[in-house]
């Protein structure tokens, strides 16, 4: 090893150890609408306070459905308001990919639908929206069934989506040479984040802490699960998901799939292949489009993509919970080392919901043993971690040991990369004691040694 190289791990194993994390702050999703930035005035000054505080950068939602208003035809003029209001007051951007609406989940005080062209596909051809067994859908994501299929103006989603990150890039060129747009999320389904939309709040269909419901009813996935049970040799496994695997609400003892009593379980041969066929159709179209993501902005910003915290019912030895949204993590897989291994063969960090939260004994919920898993999976496959919270901790007032518990988890497995509070509300900024709370928080993770 010569002198340099020396010197070089030298350095990274020192940043490894002293490694300060620094502390992003999800924008209001109401910041913006059709009409551009809903409130520049307000933002401006939330902004001078979150630099005042000590705080790294912003996080925003890139709309698919405010930008491409037509095929090919992008307006990207409220976002170019943004940046310039953030490239001002010398904060950080972390710019999300967000090809999901917005609205019907958790939190969500907004309605962006998908692009009114995407919609109207829909319209005639409900099939390439996820469908549950009951033949519901969701017009929340484009199905993964039809990536390939050239449907919208001609275009496939995965086209369609490598074009969009492609203009962005273009567009805010400058805001990555000058070092203000420092990280791409690449949203890969319902929520931005690497799963199936099994747990649907909308419509009243689920309800925590159902194990929600298999998606693979769309006329493509079927033909897709068909191929592969043939090839497998089980051609009668191809007609459909489980059919003892429950509803929305069901909990794993209530089913047949996830418990000893069904014949059909998770642990026989067909609860293996199905699982199997599941998750790796959720991971090729994951690698899908990150493979474009790399290819579109190579190494001039860091790239991340969003894995679900889902952890009720981890205590289960089925993990029903998991299984339905895509995450195979029992049958002896690590569900989470899976998804960073294909993670890692972009560079792409590893970012994770729920460090707030503490293990209990209800719902089998067991969030901290999830972040020590999915912990690991990141650093056995050499990939960045970025931490969130899942629920406001800061409404109407803070809780202290929300922020303990959050820097715990941030710093007891070797520090993680980033941290991003979800998120910036009048609550937070305009109650004083809260605000305090808060910077000392951020004070806190900056100097974690
Ligand atoms: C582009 O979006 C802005 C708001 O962000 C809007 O005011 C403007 O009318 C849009 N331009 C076109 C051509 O639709
Ligand atoms: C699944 O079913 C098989 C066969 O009925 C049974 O032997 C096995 O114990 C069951 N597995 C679980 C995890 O319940």
């Amino acid at each position: 090893m010569g002198r340099w190289a020396i010197y070089a791990a030298g350095v990274l194993c020192l940043v490894a150890i002293v490694g300060s994390i620094p502390v992003n702050v999800m924008l209001p999703l109401d910041m913006i609408d059709a009409n551009g930035l809903t409130n520049p005035t307000q933002l401006q000054s939330d902004l001078n306070k979150l630099k005042a505080g000590g705080v790294n950068g912003v996080m925003s939602d890139i709309w698919w459905g405010l930008v491409e208003t037509s095929s090919k035809s992008y307006n990207w003029t409220g976002y170019q308001q943004l940046a310039s209001m953030i490239k001002s007051t010398g904060l950080k951007w972390q710019a999300v990919m967000s090809f999901h609406k917005c609205g019907g989940n958790v939190g969500d005080s907004c309605n962006i639908p998908l692009p009114s062209w995407i919609l109207s596909v829909g319209n005639s051809n409900k099939d390439i929206w996820y469908r549950d067994e009951q033949y519901g859908y969701d017009e929340e994501y484009i199905s993964l069934g039809v990536d390939d299929q050239a449907l919208f103006s001609g275009r496939t989603p995965l086209s369609i989506y490598k074009d969009f990150m492609n203009e962005f890039k273009t567009t805010f060129a400058s805001y990555i040479s000058s070092s203000t747009l420092t990280e791409i999320q690449v949203g890969l389904g319902p929520c931005g984040e690497t799963r199936y939309p099994s747990y649907q709040l909308q419509d009243n269909k689920w309800t925590y802490c159902g194990i929600g419901e298999f998606q693979c009813y769309d006329k493509y996935m079927l033909a897709d699960l068909q191929a592969a049970a043939t090839a497998a040799g089980h051609s009668e496994w191809g007609k459909g998901g489980p059919s003892n695997a429950g509803t929305y609400n069901s909990y794993p003892s209530d089913t047949g799939f996830f418990t000893s009593s069904g014949t059909d379980n998770y642990s026989t041969d067909y609860g293996k292949f199905f699982l199997d066929w599941y998750t790796e159709t959720l991971i090729s179209h994951g690698e899908s489009v990150l493979s474009s993501a790399k290819s579109v902005f190579g190494t001039s910003v860091e790239l991340a993509a969003k894995v679900s915290g889902i952890h009720w019912w981890y205590s289960d030895n089925s993990h029903a919970a998991e299984l339905t949204a895509g995450y195979y993590n029992t049958n002896q897989n690590d569900a989470y080392y899976i998804i960073a291994s294909m993670f890692a063969k972009y560079g792409i960090a590893f970012d994770f919901t729920c460090l707030e939260m503490t293990d209990s004994s209800s719902c089998g919920s067991r969030p901290e043993e999830l972040v020590k898993q999915t912990r690991y999976a990141a650093i056995n496959t050499g990939i960045n971690y970025d931490g969130e919270n899942a629920l406001d901790i800061c409404n109407p007032t803070c809780y202290q040991s929300g922020f303990d518990e959050i820097y715990k988890e941030a710093t007891q497995y070797g520090n993680i990369h980033a941290f991003t509070y979800l998120r910036l509300t009048r609550n937070l900024v305009d109650n004083s004691a809260n605000w305090n709370m808060f910077t000392s928080f951020v004070s806190k993770m900056k100097s974690a040694g």
